[in-house]
């Protein structure tokens, strides 16, 4: 593609990002592009644009020739990795934000563009608006990287922020924030850590070139959050955060999703609201914090415009790090085995009765504290053991990294 070319589009989904990219398009002043169909799903639903530029029909944009990119901003995962499959098996490049869909399945949709030679980039899938895929990919390609610390879900930020500074609790935050469309109406992805999952698994590739599977990554969310534990961080001057980290030590990789005590220090204290950044760490390059919106409309669609203006470039991802892990092969690595899962961890376990940490594995207990209503203990714990609460919708413990 050229640059001075009007490219035309496919885009698939018109709702919060769509619509989003819609106006950042609309308002771009250098990119020529055109939107030439929206598919969408609900025939019933009123939109803001006529008629005639909506199709129901996916294949209406698939079967079209005369096409540049295709944009999936799609909420429905299966349907999401049929349509981004379909258009590079078809040969056209392809934009998409959908993490899920993305982080499930990865490496098919890595086989596809190299078979396919088509681009599939997905800025706008991590970290809304802040460009970091692309720089961990190519601004850091030599930099030996050390870690990836980042705060990746805006929902949690959002509602622990306001935990804290208003003195409420989870429930009522979280309903506030439902009612202001800060919160899905099912918060589950968010507040469990599972979205940030998908995030960081692909910041693992681009920054690692770890290739991992969602099931392998620990996530703990902040869903069973109360008052008590904010209240026990301020009075030590910390903050509570959901951190995804990715890191290497040795020749091991660390890489999770778990709520964090953070002091003053960290630059990451003072992330609030909705807010996300993630913290770089380089050997040279030493710390560096990328910070703005993660998600919403505009921000998203701004990411999401960018990687459309890449494509009139031909930028694809280099998976540089990623193609050294392979040397050549061509079936999936157990990048499993680079993960380091036995070693032991200093948490904040808060808990109502002992039974419901007995699956913790306990080296030692530096603090411990009882009343009637909640226990907690400082404790090291085997990593390991705390894939027991990893997904558990009934566990109502909360465990802090300290
Ligand atoms: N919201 C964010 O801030 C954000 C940020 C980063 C990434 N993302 C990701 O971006 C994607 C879209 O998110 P969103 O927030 O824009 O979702 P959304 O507001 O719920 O909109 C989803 C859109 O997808 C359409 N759709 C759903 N299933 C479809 C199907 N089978 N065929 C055609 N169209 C279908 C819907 O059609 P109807 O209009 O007919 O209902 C709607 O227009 C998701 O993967 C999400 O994880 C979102």
């Amino acid at each position: 593609m050229n640059n001075n070319k009007k490219i035309s589009l496919g885009l698939f989904g018109f709702g919060c990002v769509g619509q989003g990219l819609y106006d950042v398009l609309n308002m771009s002043q250098g990119l020529q592009a055109t939107i030439e169909k929206i598919c969408v799903r609900d025939k019933t639903k009123k939109r803001r644009l006529d008629a005639n530029r909506f199709t129901f029909d996916k294949n209406d944009i698939l079967k079209r020739k005369d096409l540049d990119v295709v944009v999936e901003l799609i909420s429905d995962t299966n349907e999401a990795l049929e349509i981004v499959s379909t258009a590079m098996k078809n040969g056209v490049n392809v934009v998409s934000a959908s993490k899920e869909m993305l982080a499930k399945n990865f490496f098919q949709l890595f086989k596809l563009q190299q078979e396919n030679n088509v681009s599939l980039i997905y800025e706008g899938s991590v970290g809304g608006s802040i460009p970091i895929l692309r720089n961990l990919e190519e601004y850091y390609d030599n930099e030996l990287l050390q870690s990836v610390r980042a705060i990746l879900n805006g929902t949690c930020n959002y509602i622990l922020t306001r935990m804290e500074l208003e003195g409420k609790d989870y429930g009522e935050i979280l309903k506030d924030a439902q009612s202001n469309s800060f919160a899905e109406a099912d918060p589950w992805l968010d507040v469990s850590g599972c979205d940030a999952k998908y995030k960081i698994l692909l910041i693992a590739v681009h920054a690692f070139g770890l290739l991992l599977k969602p099931e392998q990554i620990l996530n703990l969310g902040i869903q069973n959050i109360c008052y008590e534990d904010i209240l026990y961080a301020k009075e030590k001057g910390l903050r509570i955060k959901l951190l995804t980290r990715a890191e290497k030590l040795g020749d091991k990789y660390r890489v999770y999703v778990m709520p964090h005590f953070i002091d003053k220090s960290s630059e990451l204290f003072n992330v609030l609201y909705e807010y996300n950044a993630v913290e770089v760490e380089g050997a040279f390059s030493c710390k560096q914090l990328f910070t703005g919106k993660g998600a919403g409309s505009h921000p998203t669609g701004s990411a999401v415009l960018s990687d459309i203006s890449a494509l009139t470039y031909n930028y694809r991802y280099g998976y540089k790090k990623l193609k050294k892990l392979l040397n050549g092969n061509s079936t999936a690595p157990d990048s499993a085995k680079l993960l380091d899962s036995d070693f032991n961890i200093k948490v904040y376990v808060r808990f109502s009765n002992k039974s419901e940490i007995e699956k913790l594995e306990i080296v030692s207990i530096e603090e411990e504290y009882k009343s009637a209503k909640n226990n907690y203990i400082i404790a090291i714990v085997k990593f390991k053991s705390l894939f027991h609460f990893c997904g558990n919708h009934d566990s109502k413990v909360f465990i802090c990294e300290v």
